[in-house]
């Protein structure tokens, strides 16, 4: 059966174990090595990753496409608007046609019911890249990250302040499958997807949503943000009133552990979601998030393709 990876319960927490394991020994092995030159096995010469975007994006367009060059492949990058599919040729029909040109597919898009329906009609391995309702690659980027800096997963304390959003989703998804505990705070009518809680809570996760933000950064081993307005969001004032609360700066990081980190998907918004003192002092590692993403996503397209 083709292996697809639209959220992180697709591979399931054994998988998401083992891509972790295996990026740690991949990062470990290639150190030193310039950014394009391919690891020693090469273990998906002359596969072809094809990309679309449908929304912008730096971090996940350069990352797998020097992922895929590590492994010994290669990538195509395809911005939607210069697509058939920016005019209309469906999603099924794209899939058909990408399938017999490429070995897999990686698709940033809005309603993550494309991706489904991408996944649907492909033939080859579909990965989200990005969607409104989720972005697992990012939480395996940030999971790699934590587990660097010497912190186990089991147990650990996250907190997550501002929008309930994509970001959010998965990193709730992630404690169910990891067994970590997440507090959330987030004002109301942000709140991420209940159905991602429910299922983190049945996977074991302690999963709370709180209003106050000292009260979710309390004792957190790891605090995260993302922006407050997300692509394809309209930018709303009464929306960054309401974040305000939620900003992560030097104060708020004080309610956390001494030696907790500060995660960031990026772009970051300095001076809104996180300030300057934050993002650019000792708890953060967002230059090491963003490498990660290069990292954990050889072993995402590793698992795709069978090899863990
Ligand atoms: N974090 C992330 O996905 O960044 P990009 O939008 O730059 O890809
Ligand atoms: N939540 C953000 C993440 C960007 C990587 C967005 O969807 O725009």
């Amino acid at each position: 059966m083709t292996r697809h990876f639209l959220n992180l319960t697709d591979a399931g927490g054994n998988a998401v174990a083992a891509m972790l394991n295996d990026a740690i020994d991949r990062k470990a092995a290639r150190k030193g090595l310039p950014k394009g030159k391919a690891d020693a096995d090469a273990p998906l010469a002359g596969h072809v990753l094809a990309m679309v975007f449908e929304k912008n994006s730096t971090r996940t367009r350069v990352s797998f496409d020097v992922a895929m060059r590590q492994l010994g492949g290669s990538a195509v990058i395809l911005d939607a608007g210069t697509t058939q599919l920016g005019r209309g040729e469906t999603i099924a029909d794209t899939a058909r046609v990408l399938s017999r040109m490429a070995d897999a597919i990686m698709l940033r898009t809005d309603d993550h019911a494309k991706v489904e329906e991408l996944a649907r009609y492909a033939s080859v391995p579909v990965i989200n890249g990005l969607t409104d309702l989720s972005h697992p690659c990012q939480i395996m980027a940030d999971l790699l990250t934590v587990i660097e800096h010497g912190k186990a997963l089991p147990g650990l304390e996250v907190a997550w302040l501002g929008d309930g959003n994509n970001v959010l989703n998965s990193i709730v998804e992630a404690a169910g499958l990891m067994k970590f505990n997440v507090r959330i705070g987030v004002p109301e009518g942000y709140e991420s997807d209940a159905a991602f809680i429910e299922a983190a809570k049945l996977g074991g996760a302690n999963v709370h949503v709180v209003r106050d933000a000292a009260e979710a950064a309390r004792g957190a081993d790891v605090v995260v943000t993302d922006t407050w307005i997300s692509m394809g969001q309209a930018h709303a004032e009464a929306k960054l009133a309401a974040m305000e609360p939620y900003q992560v700066n030097q104060a708020l990081m004080a309610h956390a552990k001494a030696d907790a980190l500060f995660l960031h998907c990026l772009p970051a918004h300095r001076g809104e979601e996180v300030t300057d003192a934050v993002i650019d002092g000792p708890c953060s590692v967002v230059w090491d998030e963003a490498e990660n993403r290069i990292h954990a996503q050889k072993s995402v397209l590793r698992w795709v393709f069978g090899q863990l």
